[in-house]
């Protein structure tokens, strides 16, 4: 296909916010233990954390981190996890089946935080505990001292608080699989009396209350609205939760995957506009897209169903989903659309970050290696900044089953002072794109930087065994004269290009 995109410095859409570059920790398989913690293993710190891993999470470049779940909150006992080690539960983890030995709990994880220079995302578990315990980790989390849990996070070895700005009510209420399992209605009161009181205690605190957990849950659109009537002058946030595959070998649809990713955003923000608008409120609320990625769920549900191994097991292997260059495609993609929804979507977390369905994969005692999808989250999170700007793009579309017409190009754009990006992707299956960019308006007069993510074979994956089979290449066909970039984008592939 050949594709014409125009780009305008005047045509902002918003910020380029950092937040969009989130990612997600849960207590869930690996992700911690053994993923971003092993004691004794080669590059571990006096902290027990793999100093391999945060090299990798600093150079994916992810900023604020989404901690402890995700389905594990709702069983969560925040106290378990602080306090001396030795002293600490061994609980079972009802949402995963695993056992849960605490040793890393929130002061720790504080610390890892630092060492990758992220912000923290705590969630607090509205589902099976109450107000006061979401208040007592306020307290101990961000209360300087003076008071008995304060002290105690002293006592427990950090002096400072911890100072959590953003803050989750709970976690995927609308889901039956959740403990705790709520009706909308039950949900939005109970979310609307823990966000008040929580702002009793900080009133600048940003909190996200849940919506659904994907745009196919039954109660969509309706779980926002009745949630958004209780909470609406409580919170900063509403929740949006969404993961794709590829299903019945249609490659087409799964490729297309961001723009039903674009028509959730666009559900989710007339509907809080609908309440705001009925509440004559002058308040906005934002979308946090608190998880998104690639997961083949439908698998994972399967093998659910087949499991007759119901020993309780620390860590056990879960969701270590291996990731294609398809995949990567569609992760960049899906970036390219938050970006594009900047304007309300102001906080983003990738789920997850390390072992579950995570760019980051290690081995115990061994490496740690870079999926396929960490590369356009990586060149991305490092190119974008400054401006968002929307692109008028000119492109054929193509069919696709799930999701009707589709471009077979997309694009997003950033600008800032003295430089700029542009992201695409060709969602053609056999055909190069042929793509002129018109950037006069962006004043721009160099490519300093062209990189592409693309393989003949669109199903190939990075493992322990072959760990960079998949990297991005430098394109070379990327040009600038005359105000017009020309680059040819192989068939279903992923590209950034660095504008001067
Ligand atoms: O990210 C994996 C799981 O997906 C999370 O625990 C849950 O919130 C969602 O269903």
């Amino acid at each position: 296909p050949r594709a014409h995109i125009e780009l305008d410095r005047k045509a902002v859409v918003a910020p380029v916010r950092r937040r969009t570059f989130g990612s997600f920790v849960e207590h869930l398989g690996r992700c911690v233990y053994t993923g971003i913690y092993e004691p004794g293993h080669p590059s571990a710190n006096e902290d027990g954390f793999r100093m391999d891993v945060v090299d990798l999470v600093r150079e994916l470049g992810s900023t604020t981190v989404r901690y402890p779940g995700g389905n594990f909150v709702s069983g969560f006992r925040w106290e378990d996890s602080v306090g001396p080690r030795e002293q600490r539960p061994v609980r079972r983890d009802l949402a995963w089946r695993s056992l849960e030995s605490n040793q890393v709990g929130l002061d720790e994880f504080a610390r890892w935080l630092k060492l990758t220079d992220s912000e923290l995302m705590l969630a607090v578990n509205v589902a099976t505990r109450g107000i006061l315990p979401a208040l007592d980790l306020l307290e101990y989390a961000n209360h300087p001292s003076g008071t008995t849990l304060s002290d105690l996070r002293i006592a427990n070895g950090t002096p400072e608080p911890h100072d959590v700005r953003m803050w989750c009510l709970g976690n995927e209420m609308d889901g039956p699989w959740q403990t705790g399992f709520m009706t909308a209605d039950d949900y939005g009161k109970i979310a609307a009396r823990t966000a008040a009181a929580m702002r009793m205690a900080d009133k600048d605190l940003e909190l996200v209350v849940c919506g659904s957990s994907g745009s196919g849950m039954p109660t969509f659109g309706d779980w926002e609205r009745t949630v958004l009537e209780h909470t609406y002058e409580h919170v900063d946030y509403v929740s949006c939760h969404a993961y794709y595959q590829e299903l019945d070998g249609d490659l087409g649809s799964f490729l297309a995957s961001a723009t039903d990713m674009d028509f959730f955003i666009d559900t989710v923000v007339a509907t809080a506009d609908h309440v705001g608008g009925k509440k004559r409120s002058k308040k906005r609320i934002d979308v946090s897209f608190d998880e998104w990625n690639v997961w083949y769920l439908k698998e994972h549900q399967e093998q659910e169903a087949r499991e007759t191994d119901l020993e309780w097991r620390h860590a056990p292997r879960k969701l270590e989903d291996v990731y294609t260059v398809a995949d990567a495609v569609v992760v960049g993609n899906l970036l390219m659309t938050l970006l594009k929804r900047s304007d309300r979507v102001t906080s983003a977390s990738l789920a997850q970050l390390v072992n579950v369905i995570a760019p980051i994969m290690t081995e115990p005692g061994g490496p740690a290696w870079r999926q396929t999808t960490f590369h356009p989250f990586s060149i991305t999170s490092r190119l974008a900044s400054g401006e968002v700007i929307r692109p008028v793009i000119e492109a054929p579309v193509y069919e696709t089953a799930r999701y009707g017409e589709a471009s077979l190009v997309d694009a997003v754009a950033t600008v800032d002072e003295d430089r700029a990006a542009v992201f695409l992707v060709n969602r053609d299956q056999r055909e190069t794109a042929h793509v002129t960019i018109d950037v006069r308006g962006l004043g721009s007069s160099r490519v300093v930087e062209a990189l592409t993510l693309a393989d003949p074979d669109v199903y190939a994956k990075n493992t322990l065994a072959e760990q960079d089979r998949v990297t991005p290449a430098a394109n070379a066909s990327a040009t600038l004269a005359d105000g017009t970039v020309t680059v040819e984008l192989p068939p279903v592939s992923w590209t950034a290009i660095a504008l001067r």
